[in-house]
């Protein structure tokens, strides 16, 4: 059962909502030079190479030696105006608070606020766009849970400091969280320092052979720079407000054996710890965990890590756990007859489950199984920070989008939740990912819709950005008010 105080809501980031990317002096992010894609075709990061020719390169690789990100003419970038929250957000919140949320998960845009990255104060009116969104979530009662990055570091750190590799982005971040800490005292409790840590490490598995152990050991090393600032702001948020609530966000996958041959069953273990258990138990425990070595010797890394990190990381350990849940995939030493994708994973299809049109494995089950198992490891307050169905909506001629896949997707989830709450797990809060329709993090494409809420705009850019309330949207307004009873 959901207690009164459950926080029902839904999620949504910066990069892929706000758009208003060169605005009132925000300063481009990564996220500014990837193009769009498909479910085919990758998204692409764009460059101008050491003799001045253009370029582009799988987003996940690194950029040719000597050459430069760089924004090119006959490219589309669709975060660039995303869905345009940056200037529809008081409309935005009204219709979340027309479903009764509890909570709105958004992040920061660092280079919102902080345009280079290095600069010794913020940008006053980046400061002052998110405190007028916060009030105004406050208006209707509902908590922000704030990312503070996700996946949107300042390109200018990354074109002159190396990004994460340098040590001295832990600086950066510090003084950026703290600045978020200190300008939002009051009016935001809930945070979380990274968004799905531990990507930096699963991306490079999904890359197979074509990543090397240099890239391993650079993937490593950021982690532990990443562990180190976390840690640091978590330290800072309490300082600034002891009733701050800082948690993790980990991609949650759930790794199933693919057979019974021990082989796998070894192998399922292994998956756990090197992509879900690594980063938790730094984050939540304070240490890294005995089986690191093991992970760092197979890619013969060896770390910076200093006295003072394994201090700070001891006094920046997270006051809950936070992940996002899509899917589970399978591992296995055996040949799979048939593969699919996933959030950052791929693996063999399991036969039990369906897939969305994007590949992407249907298992609520997985979730219950994730929570019960995270839970039993840390025993922290738990919340599902993201969740929900990327699919094609169809808007009949009447304007409405009968999005019954939706519902069914998200209700199976509520259904597994309240199942590992009366299994004990200490679940606080469920927010759906993309409460309204926004450029898909993956693919850049629009028409993968997650919303309640859609979002006249296509791939290409085109629309009028109008929102619409789809079948889930009233369906997930009775969810809330019957506090998970009425599914
Ligand atoms: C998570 C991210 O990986 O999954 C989100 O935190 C992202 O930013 C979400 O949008 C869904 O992935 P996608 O590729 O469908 O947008």
């Amino acid at each position: 059962m959901f207690s009164e105080s459950f926080l029902w809501g839904g999620a949504i980031a910066a990069n892929q909502a706000e758009g208003a990317w060169n605005v009132d002096g925000r300063g481009p992010a990564k996220t500014d030079v990837t193009t769009g894609g498909s479910v085919k075709e990758p998204r692409y990061v764009t460059y101008v190479d050491k003799d001045g020719n253009p370029g582009k390169v799988a987003h996940g690789r690194p950029l040719p030696e000597g050459a430069s990100y760089a924004i090119l003419e006959d490219c589309y970038y669709p975060n660039h105006d995303g869905i345009d929250f940056y200037h529809r957000y008081k409309e935005d919140i009204a219709l979340f608070a027309g479903m009764g949320f509890k909570m709105f998960r958004m992040s920061i845009s660092w280079s919102r606020l902080y345009p280079h990255g290095d600069e010794e104060t913020p940008n006053e009116k980046g400061v002052e766009f998110y405190r007028n969104v916060f009030k105004e979530c406050q208006k209707y009662g509902i908590e922000p849970l704030v990312t503070i990055w996700h996946f949107d570091t300042p390109l200018y750190l990354e074109e002159n400091y190396g990004g994460w590799n340098n040590r001295r982005l832990i600086g950066f971040y510090e003084r950026f969280a703290r600045t978020c800490f200190t300008e939002y005292k009051g009016l935001v409790k809930y945070w979380l320092t990274f968004n799905e840590i531990n990507n930096t490490v699963m991306m490079l598995d999904l890359f197979g052979n074509e990543a090397g152990d240099a890239e391993y050991q650079a993937g490593y090393q950021q982690l532990h720079y990443q562990f180190v600032a976390s840690a640091r702001a978590v330290q800072i948020g309490h300082e600034t407000d002891p009733d701050n609530m800082i948690g993790c966000m980990i991609c949650g996958i759930t790794f199933y054996p693919g057979t019974c041959d021990p082989e796998d069953i070894l192998l399922n273990r292994h998956s756990w710890e090197r992509g879900i258990f690594y980063c938790g138990d730094v984050q939540c425990k304070g240490k890294y965990p005995t089986f690191a070595k093991r992970l760092w010797a197979e890619h013969k890394v060896n770390l910076d890590i200093t006295e003072q990190d394994l201090k700070e990381l001891k006094n920046g350990c997270v006051d809950m756990y936070t992940f996002s849940y899509y899917m589970s995939s399978v591992v296995s030493t055996h040949k799979a007859q048939e593969t699919v994708s996933g959030n950052f994973t791929a693996g063999a299809k399991n036969p039990y489950l369906q897939y969305s049109d994007w590949g992407w494995a249907f298992d609520p089950k997985g979730l219950r199984y994730y929570l019960e198992m995270i839970y039993d490891r840390y025993e922290k307050p738990i919340m599902v920070v993201e969740n929900g169905l990327g699919a094609y909506d169809k808007i009949e001629e009447d304007g409405s989008i009968h999005d019954s896949y939706r519902i069914d997707y998200h209700r199976e989830h509520i259904k597994e939740m309240a199942n590992a709450i009366d299994n004990g797990v200490d679940l606080i809060g469920y927010t759906t990912w993309g409460c309204i329709d926004l450029v898909s993090a993956g693919t850049g494409e629009m028409r993968k819709r997650y919303g309640f809420i859609y979002v006249d705009k296509d791939d290409e850019g085109n629309g009028t950005y109008d929102r619409r309330k789809k079948d889930s949207y009233y369906w997930y307004k009775k969810v809330i008010e019957s506090r998970g009873t009425e599914l």
